[in-house]
């Protein structure tokens, strides 16, 4: 299969990135890649919303660009987050125009405060932004003929100048599993696009989905595509305590900047001990204070009280939070409701420049796949589907342009090699696969997570090693499968991420390693 744009991934940044090349020339053709069906994906899950500055009389660019700066703890890329926060206002314009809508108040945008921001500014659909702009944006890739959809494919490799015999120093499509034909597909494109996320599966409790498993980092690691601040993984600091089918539910930072107060078992509130932004000072702080209440006492979890918002409020504001806390008899608002914090944002991921372009030619990483240099060694609440929708501009400008470019002709693309690796089956069940995921993730969780100790991430790296060989011997006895593939990522990602950790010195941001403090 041959394509001009093959995008892998179907959250914000990939389906934007697709509307926007579709919109600009009905000619070219565009491939994208869900995993899941077209709808699953971290996006569908962010709940509290956009950070976009708007009303221009009490907030302004420069204190958005501020608290982006402190929430990274000094390491995060000036003039990243400066054209960020600036065109921020342009892009949510257009989402809006693709039919997005957000909360309003007497018809201005209704702006809500986050942690870490000095001023409301967050645009939102009640407490499921993330969900409304999916299907917004899924309706309206369908919109377009000259974009397919290939469902339930998942990324195995990029194709790269080591699968051919004309060295571009390119990288010219990938090979992917389709789970319905049980094989292994190669779709050449002149540029490739990885929209896949992060990889909050590499620990135990994490607000992600299950398919979180870090493919299109594990895939950009093999490529020797170049990475950054790989080890400064967020963990958003509320999430519920009890599973909710199975999976983490995320309780959004909205209901702090609504009056949510934290409090120990004891029933104290304790964020006056840690931080004078209290329950709204930065994530990183926030989730690390929690950890902290919890290790001093008998409880796995501390209490969000929401007594001091409505009744109303929180079935309007916040109804699908409400309703899944009823179903497990937590009335609001008068229950406490038990939070934890969870696995949340990779602030870092595949090294990219302003137009969301990886080192290797042809290869764009864009959202939280990739590292811009925005978030630093923290990300600021809600500026992550900003970062979606303004990189995915930069990129589709970028892409615009080189396609009008030399690039290798048809019969190129045609003489890349078929997959030749191992063959692929949907029905063989490894039982060991479950029992090595969740073993990989106990380990992350226990030495890898909020607090972090010299000796912890060398105990960490053995473990992993071990890991990693028993997945090689599983891949040397058997067919390729899902499951096997998304363990080879977790299990990549997690060493490196073990290895850089035990290399860094100083804590920045959501990085702390007591051995330092
Ligand atoms: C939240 O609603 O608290 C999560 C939003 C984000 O991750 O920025």
């Amino acid at each position: 299969m041959f394509t001009d744009v093959l995008i892998i991934g179907t959250g914000i940044s990939g389906l934007s990135f697709a509307i926007k090349l579709a919109q600009n020339d009905p000619g070219i053709s565009i491939t994208l890649i869900s995993k899941d069906q077209v709808s699953e994906g971290n996006t569908k899950y962010a709940q509290g919303g956009i950070a976009v500055v708007s009303d221009f009389e009490k907030d302004s660019f420069k204190k958005h660009i501020q608290d982006t700066l402190l929430a990274g703890d000094g390491t995060c890329d000036r003039e990243v987050v400066k054209f960020v926060v600036e065109e921020g206002k342009d892009r949510l314009k257009e989402l809006i125009k693709w039919g997005s809508q957000f909360d309003t108040q007497q018809e201005n945008l209704h702006l809500v405060k986050e942690g870490g921001h000095s001023e409301k500014r967050v645009v939102h659909y009640k407490d499921h932004t993330g969900l409304h702009i999916q299907q917004v944006l899924v309706n309206k890739i369908k919109s377009f003929n000259n974009i397919k959809i290939l469902e339930n494919h998942t990324l195995v490799d990029l194709i790269t100048d080591h699968h051919s015999k004309e060295k571009y120093k390119r990288c010219y499509g990938a090979y992917v599993i389709s789970k319905e034909e049980e094989s292994i597909l190669k779709i050449s494109s002149k540029i490739t696009a990885l929209c896949t996320g992060g990889a909050g599966s590499l620990y135990a409790h994490s607000t992600n989905p299950p398919i979180a498993t870090g493919d299109g980092l594990g895939a950009a690691y093999r490529a020797k595509v170049h990475m950054d601040k790989l080890p400064y993984v967020q963990f958003h600091p509320t999430a519920l305590y009890h599973k909710v089918n199975g999976n983490t539910f995320l309780i959004t930072e909205a209901v702090r900047g609504a009056g949510g107060k934290l409090r120990n078992s004891l029933g104290e509130c304790f964020m006056d001990n840690y931080d004078p932004r209290k329950e709204l000072a930065p994530r990183d702080i926030v989730a690390r204070a929690i950890q902290k209440e919890i290790q001093k006492q008998k409880e796995k979890f501390v209490y969000l009280d929401s007594c001091n918002i409505d009744s109303k409020t929180w079935k309007n504001r916040f109804p699908k939070i409400y309703q899944t806390c009823s179903k497990l008899d937590i009335h609001l608002p008068q229950d406490f409701i038990p939070v934890v914090p969870a696995a949340h944002y990779f602030c870092g991921g595949i090294k990219v420049n302003t137009k969301s372009e990886s080192n290797l030619k042809g290869l764009y990483a864009i959202g939280e796949c990739s590292a811009t240099g925005l978030h630093g060694a923290n990300r600021l609440a809600s500026n992550s589907l900003l970062e979606a929708l303004v990189f995915s501009h930069r990129a589709a400008l970028d892409t615009i342009d080189s396609l009008k470019k030399k690039l290798p002709d048809s019969l190129f693309y045609e003489a890349l090699p078929e997959w030749n690796g191992d063959s692929y089956s949907n029905s063989v069940e490894i039982k060991e696969i479950h029992q090595l995921r969740f073993r990989l993730q106990e380990v992350m969780s226990l030495h890898v997570g909020i607090f972090k100790t010299t000796k912890g991430l060398k105990k960490a790296d053995l473990e992993m090693i071990e890991i990693y060989k028993k997945i090689q011997k599983i891949y040397n006895q058997h067919k390729l499968t899902n499951g096997l593939c998304e363990l080879r990522n977790m299990v990549s990602i997690a060493h490196l991420i073990i290895q850089q950790a035990q290399s860094i010195t100083i804590n920045k941001g959501v990085f702390f390693n007591q051995d330092y403090a």
